[in-house]
């Protein structure tokens, strides 16, 4: 598909929808075999919500280079304002907005047309056994969007099969509505690791008793110990990725994790050994399966596989 020639595609965007339930006003009495609460659960397992559940189907005339935030945005203003999805920044630097795309863990306003439509009869295909090809699943995009390269004022695959845009709400989080997965269980977590600096409280003074503005003067390459992971987002893509991670009551997640690799690699942090305490835990790194599905789509360039890999050793090794 290319995106520079003003040429536009018709692509149809496959909206996995929800609406919930209200919720009733009566409390549910607890089951006295309940899972307890873990130290990094919030204490109460989170039900899921339920609701009604249905796939929309939305017909856009777009350029290939438009992003699928944009899609959405002329969705809501044209067709349908009743859609539901998050979004801040629109350039990669909040992170609000991560839904999975063709079943992929990614951000709305990085992912582009071209990227990820896919052939209807692509989506439909089966190998020589008979099992259907999970298309849009790969590691990489490209692979799996559509061949519409050269395309010259048509709306579909070179096979004439229409184009088609598959989104739901981030894997392993519960769904508030549409598109807009409820990312409190991850953030509760990030916060219970302490996401600060945490330095012993006393002010460098120089010789002459003025404070020392050099104090946290870092040589450049105790700077790069840690500023890759500063540039952490809290997307949750990473999470939406683990199989291990579901909402996290098993499992602290990737993302807090690197919160606290962030911090345990940073040479002004003294609480090194308390934060390395708090994830040497069953549901800490104890529980992490270096399956390594984290590290594919990180839309920071965390390869955050590896920098758990790095902390279990350090927790280890003390
Ligand atoms: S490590 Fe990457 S994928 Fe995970 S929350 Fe941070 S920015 Fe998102
Ligand atoms: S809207 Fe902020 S990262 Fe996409």
């Amino acid at each position: 598909m290319n995106g520079n020639d003003g040429t536009r595609v018709q692509v149809t965007l496959r909206v996995h929808r929800f609406t919930p339930r209200p919720e009733r006003d009566r409390p549910r009495s607890g089951s006295p075999f309940a899972k307890q609460g873990s130290p990094f659960g919030s204490g109460t397992a989170r039900r899921r919500p339920r609701g009604k559940q249905w796939t929309q189907d939305y017909l856009l005339s777009v350029l290939p280079d438009t992003t699928i935030l944009d899609c959405l945005l002329d969705i809501k203003r044209t067709q349908d304002p009743s859609l539901a999805f998050r979004y801040s920044c629109g350039h990669g630097m909040c992170g609000s907005d991560a839904v999975a795309i063709n079943g992929t863990p990614t951000l709305l306003c990085t992912a582009k047309v071209k990227d990820w439509a896919v052939a209807q009869t692509a989506r439909n295909a089966t190998d020589a056994e008979g099992f259907r090809k999970t298309t849009g699943t790969d590691d990489d995009p490209a692979d799996n969007a559509a061949d519409v390269s050269g395309t010259s004022g048509v709306s579909s695959a070179h096979d004439g099969s229409p184009l088609v845009i598959e989104l739901s709400a981030l894997p392993g989080f519960p769904v508030q509505r549409d598109l807009i997965a409820d990312i409190d269980p991850m953030l509760e977590q990030i916060k219970r690791l302490k996401p600060y600096l945490q330095a012993d409280g006393k002010l460098a003074t120089t010789k002459d008793g003025k404070i020392d503005v050099f104090e946290y003067l870092q040589r450049p390459e105790q700077l790069a110990a840690y500023e890759t992971l500063s540039n952490c987002i809290a997307c949750g893509v990473c999470e939406g990725s683990c199989p291990v991670f579901a909402g996290g009551e098993a499992f602290i997640g990737p993302a807090a994790l690197i919160t606290a690799s962030r911090f345990i690699n940073d040479s002004r942090d003294t609480a090194a050994d308390a934060r390395m305490d708090a994830i040497d835990a069953a549901d800490g790194i104890a529980a992490c399966q270096s399956v390594r599905a984290c590290s594919r789509h990180c839309p920071r360039g965390i390869d955050v596989g590896e920098e758990i890999w790095q902390l279990i050793a350090k927790v280890k090794e003390r």
